[in-house]
């Protein structure tokens, strides 16, 4: 019988990217030999490597290769130092990312927060605040909003002076179908699905608010809040245990998730899924890691790899349904983190149990604990 066969397009990009997808690819070809599927893996350059080969952050022939694959496994784009020298429509930021989240219809981003408890020394909320142990799901919705509302411009005005517009703008079925993520999340956690908006201001606060209302009702066994973005950047601090699914518009999930992360103790912990819509079986996904670039620390064998790793098990669940390997890597992660292995965001030198690793370290014994 024929292999269940994925391809996958890799696009590590700048700074630590290809660093940490290295060891990605590494536990997913670990992971396909012992689950028993092949992953055909074609890597191409995106951000500041594909403007250096092609100059284009987002090379023809990579979009080419995106849109020939099942899935994307992104690694990261942007070097700030650079941008200077590219008008701003050029930059990876806007010309990759967002260009590719438009491109493959990205609505739905999720970012699972959770801290392990051997991690509580890397979250800087009391030891009283974090409970049991934060765990939660932000759901973005991604494709809409002021990030990509027309009008967007700069103009000049009579007067001399500039004037700077965005628009933020959603519709009610870009609200329906990211709604309708969030609940479906919920339902496979703990059934409680908190809603931001700003509807006491904004006119798209307000049908957000009754859009979600209305979607809730086909999933009574979820409870739904609603919070204005303000209090719930206070709550996330004062108790981020109150949270579940957390459930935004673009902007304000973007805030809201790296609040967030930094309640996990680290980026380089935080995997995500940017979804399309679901077609037959497959899901067209995207994933990377919550952390940047970082150029700091690029090329010294020093960035966590793990926010890739589990973005790579996301892969594996959301778009090709590999439950089991998925399981896996998490299952090995933790493993991992609890026999003491850290790389250098997440060591504490007051605990016993603590190791201190490079990258690849990192990755060989996430790839060991699931071949063994
Ligand atoms: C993110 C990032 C991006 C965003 C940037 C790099 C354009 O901050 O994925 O959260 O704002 O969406
Ligand atoms: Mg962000």
């Amino acid at each position: 019988m024929r292999k269940r066969t994925y391809k996958i397009a890799a696009l590590a990009g700048d700074g630590i990217g290809p660093e940490v997808v290295r060891e990605a690819l590494k536990v997913l070809s670990t992971v396909e030999d012992k689950f028993g599927f092949h992953l055909e893996v074609n890597e191409a350059p995106v951000g500041w490597s594909g403007i250096d080969e092609t100059g284009k952050a987002l090379p023809d022939n990579t979009l080419e290769l995106c849109r020939a694959s099942d899935s994307i496994l992104f690694g990261s784009v942007g070097l700030p130092d650079r941008d200077a020298s590219i008008p701003k429509e050029e930059r990876p930021e806007r010309a990759a990312l967002l260009a590719l989240r438009k491109e493959f219809g990205l609505f739905a981003n999720l970012r699972p927060v959770r801290l392990p408890s051997e991690l509580a020394h890397a979250c800087p909320l009391k030891a009283e605040r974090q409970g049991d142990g934060i765990d939660m799901l932000v759901v973005r919705e991604l494709t809409g909003g002021m990030y990509f509302g027309q009008p967007k411009t700069t103009e000049t005005l009579d007067n001399g002076e500039n004037r700077a517009i965005d628009t933020m703008i959603y519709s009610t079925s870009e609200i329906e179908r990211i709604a309708h993520v969030a609940f479906q999340s919920a339902q496979l956690r703990r059934k409680h699905v908190m809603s931001i908006d700003k509807a006491n201001v904004l006119e798209n606060g307000v049908l957000w608010r009754d859009v979600v209302t209305q979607v809730a009702s086909g999933y009574p066994e979820v409870t739904l809040e609603h919070m204005f973005v303000d209090n719930a950047a206070m709550q996330f601090l004062l108790k981020p245990t109150q949270f579940d699914v957390v459930l935004c518009e673009n902007m304000f999930g973007d805030i809201l998730s790296d609040e967030a992360a930094a309640l996990a103790g680290s980026l380089g912990m935080l995997p995500s899924a940017s979804l399309g819509v679901t077609s037959g079986e497959k899901t067209f996904g995207f994933y990377e890691p919550a952390g940047g670039t970082a150029p700091d620390i690029a090329g010294k064998n020093l960035a966590n790899p793990i926010a890739q790793i589990l973005s790579a098990a996301m892969m594996l669940r959301h778009s090709f349904g590999e439950n089991d390997a998925a399981a896996a890597i998490d299952n090995a992660v933790g493993a991992v983190i609890a026999q003491g292995l850290r790389t250098g965001d997440i060591f504490n030198s007051q605990d016993a149990n603590a190791r201190q690793v490079g990258t690849t370290e990192m990755g060989d014994a996430i790839s060991e604990a699931i071949s063994t």
